[in-house]
């Protein structure tokens, strides 16, 4: 962020915008000064486009109760905190939060107040990620080795039944060696997928948007008849360090349970932003790239929220149940997440890939 801050050292800048708390400035009419990465990432907001916003209009709950507040606060000189705030972001979101508001004594600058806002919810979120990546890899674990175990024998069951198909005497009897040869061989395709690729990640520079309507091509070859699929892209987005094929098949994978879901009038909506200062699990990045896949379809059913990004869960008839557990996988191995909220009507899809990965 490139915001200037009068009367603040390159070094203060720094350190505000390297924070994970949301610091806010007002002046003394409680118009907004200064707001740090970490503050428009929790608003959603970018600092050029609410700066000179009242107070109230940024925190409204209700404004004029924070207004009031805050005048107060000015007035007294004496800091207060307000507990689980609500704040509707203007995406519609509602976060809660802590808010501490200090008076400054300001000299010769124009910041009279400085707000603090920390995300209550944050907390959880952060436990509820760290749960969702330790499962999908103690699934994933529990998988590969079933998968193995069954594999070899799998083998030598379908070798056995060719040998036999040759020494049958009576080639009516060839109908049943096919069974067991072509069952074998689904159950190995079955195998192959759960297993997933076993090559190394093939890194190299991705632009997202290539991969983004790559996977846009494929859903209306798939679906020529709806739904409709919108874009609404950030093309600021630097490149990532990915492996493009396997983010093809994660995003292909979410994009086509959710034109199942919207169905041949719904809508598809494909789109990407950049986060600053976002966590994934417990790590913290300063760029995320955000892809969210989203659709206005009946949503999730509550009783499967809890388990779709585990391998053969299933709501549909048909389904395999491996797309999201495929997805989830190949996403963590690009240090990403996947984390969806759904209601009847909107279902969202976050995919979160760190723009530089740890060892870059
Ligand atoms: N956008 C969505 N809207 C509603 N339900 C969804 C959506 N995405 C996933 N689901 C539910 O989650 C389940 C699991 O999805 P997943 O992609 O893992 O498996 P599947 O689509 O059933 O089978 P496949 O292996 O062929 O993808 C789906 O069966 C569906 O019930
Ligand atoms: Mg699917």
């Amino acid at each position: 962020m490139n915001q200037t801050v009068t009367g603040l050292s390159r070094l203060g800048t720094m350190i505000l915008d390297n924070l994970t708390t949301a610091v806010l400035l007002f002046d003394r009419e409680l118009r907004l000064r200064y707001i740090n990465a970490a503050g428009e990432n929790l608003l959603a907001v970018s600092a050029k486009s609410v700066l000179g916003q009242n107070a109230g209009a940024l925190v409204p709950c209700p404004a004029d109760e924070v207004e009031n507040r805050l005048r107060e606060s000015l007035t007294t000189r004496q800091p207060f905190t307000e507990r689980e705030v609500e704040v509707k972001r203007p995406d519609q979101q509602v976060i809660r939060v802590n808010c501490t508001v200090l008076p400054l004594n300001p000299i010769e600058m124009p910041y009279d107040l400085l707000m603090e806002l920390q995300q209550v919810d944050r907390q959880l979120r952060i436990a509820r990620e760290e749960y969702l990546i330790s499962q999908h890899q103690a699934t994933q674990a529990l998988l590969r080795g079933l998968a193995h175990e069954i594999k070899n024998p799998l083998g030598g069951l379908r070798g056995a039944a060719q040998l036999l198909e040759r020494e049958l005497p009576n080639p009516g009897l060839r109908e049943y060696t096919r069974i067991i040869i072509d069952e074998a061989d689904r159950l190995q395709a079955l195998l192959n997928r759960m297993l997933g690729p076993n090559q190394l990640l093939q890194l190299e520079p991705v632009n997202i948007h290539h991969v983004v309507e790559h996977v846009r091509g494929l859903i209306a070859a798939e679906f020529p008849m709806g739904p409709e699929v919108a874009r609404d892209y950030d093309p600021s987005i630097p490149r990532i360090c990915g492996d493009s094929d396997r983010l093809i098949q994660a995003l292909l994978n979410i994009a086509r349970n959710a034109a199942h879901a919207a169905g041949q009038n719904g809508r598809v909506t494909l789109r990407t932003r950049v986060l600053r200062q976002f966590t994934i699990g417990s790590v913290r990045h300063r760029l995320v790239l955000c892809i969210d896949i989203e659709d206005d379809g009946p949503g999730i059913p509550v009783e499967l929220m809890d388990q779709i990004f585990f391998p053969m869960v299933s709501g549909r008839s048909g389904g395999t149940g491996l797309g999201l557990a495929i997805a989830q996988e190949l996403v963590n191995q690009h240090h990403g997440l996947i984390e969806c909220e759904s209601r009847p009507g909107c279902t969202v899809f976050f995919v979160y890939l760190p723009l530089e990965l740890p060892h870059d």
